[in-house]
């Protein structure tokens, strides 16, 4: 029989993406956008996993769908409240994105999501990924959605030793994976390469002596796997210096809403010096007058110790000063709020961590 080098290939492919599925039907975890065609729910969970894991992101999904069960519901909700689910997830931008994209849906697309994979794809926070995990799981559209943990099963798979930082590698691993892709089941191809990536073929410790396609996979047979994917590092981490001064009186604080296109855009923080450096206290201080129009010194009653934050591309080096019974006028927009309602406010999460030990710290003031 002849067998040209492409039957040969497409028939590998075949094969290997039939162990996988086979894989994924024994030993998937049950989550619940997975057992939904709700295009809505689906988004939710895909927006949600974007930079968060399964195990974390679940009951966020579970609280969101509870509280915004329809696109409706959230395109009307205030992004405060939307905002104050998300807390603790981060990447805040994903939810105001969202509510961006809820509203364009009742506007433009009369309050039902969109059916094909370029109107999805234009959608406000969706890229070419989150556009196709919807297609394929709502719709069942031929859209392979490639992922980081898809990036890696692949690489191994077929030994390719490009950076997967590169578009043009991704390209690559997108076009291996639609050649895979069964035209009858693109939802169960793309839940079973993401989770074989997830759960078996995994970054640190794949599981290489069970795997289904160990014979075929170019990394195992070539002792590569520890080597691929490729990925060559080269974002510049920015520093930043962030002195929060609590401004205390009658156990009232100051606080604000973060207006600017920068981090933690439209969540609350407290009043701020910051610097590109670290300052001393006697540039501290002396930025505190000249900010806040001060003529007396101030007096410090707490001062914590810097708390290192790591976002993906800054490191935010954090100190709270608390200045207690201080009559601060208002510049313009912030919000006096009383200790206690603190919690009320979306703050993020490394301020929410710290907000237990300002309160004590005022309160064991005013009550002494
Ligand atoms: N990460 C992104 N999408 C996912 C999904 N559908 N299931 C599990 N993990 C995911």
């Amino acid at each position: 029989m002849i067998f040209n080098t492409l039957n040969c290939k497409i028939l590998m492919l075949e094969e290997e993406q039939k162990l996988i599925s086979e894989w994924y039907r024994q030993h998937h975890r049950r989550l619940p956008w997975r057992e939904t065609r709700n295009p809505y729910q689906i988004w939710v969970s895909e927006i949600i996993l974007q930079q968060t894991r399964v195990k974390q992101g679940l009951s966020y999904y579970q609280n969101f769908i509870e509280r915004f069960p329809t696109i409706r519901s959230l395109a009307e909700a205030e992004e405060d409240d939307i905002l104050h689910l998300w807390q603790g997830l981060g990447y805040y931008s994903r939810a105001r994105n969202m509510h961006a994209a809820a509203k364009e849906i009742m506007g433009k697309h009369n309050g039902e999501f969109p059916k094909e994979y370029d109107k999805i794809r234009m959608l406000k926070g969706i890229g070419d990924y989150t556009a196709a995990a919807i297609a394929s799981f709502a719709f069942d559209l031929p859209y392979p959605a490639v992922d980081g943990n898809v990036m890696r099963v692949i690489c191994r798979l077929k030994g390719i030793k490009e950076d997967i930082g590169k578009s043009k590698t991704q390209k690559m691993i997108r076009q291996i994976a639609k050649e895979m892709m069964p035209a009858d089941n693109p939802a169960l191809f793309n839940q079973s390469m993401m989770e074989f990536g997830a759960m078996q073929c995994t970054a640190q410790s794949p599981e290489c002596g069970i795997c289904p396609v160990q014979e075929y996979c170019f990394a195992f047979r070539n002792g590569l796997v520890s080597q691929l994917p490729l990925k060559i590092k080269k974002t510049k981490v920015r520093s930043r210096w962030f002195y929060y001064l609590v401004f205390e009186k009658n156990a009232h604080v100051w606080i604000k809403k973060r207006r600017e296109n920068d981090i933690w855009k439209n969540l609350y923080d407290f009043p701020l010096i910051e610097s590109d450096k670290a300052l001393n206290e006697e540039e501290l201080l002396k930025q505190i007058r000249k900010k806040f129009n001060l003529k007396k010194n101030i007096r410090i009653l707490y001062q914590s110790k810097e708390i290192k934050h790591q976002l993906s591309h800054q490191l935010l080096h954090i100190r709270f000063y608390i200045i207690p019974n201080h009559s601060q006028t208002s510049p313009d927009k912030w919000e006096r709020t009383k200790v206690a309602e603190l919690h009320k406010y979306a703050f993020p999460e490394i301020i929410n961590k710290h907000r237990n030990m300002i309160e004590e710290q005022i309160d064991r003031y005013e009550n002494h």
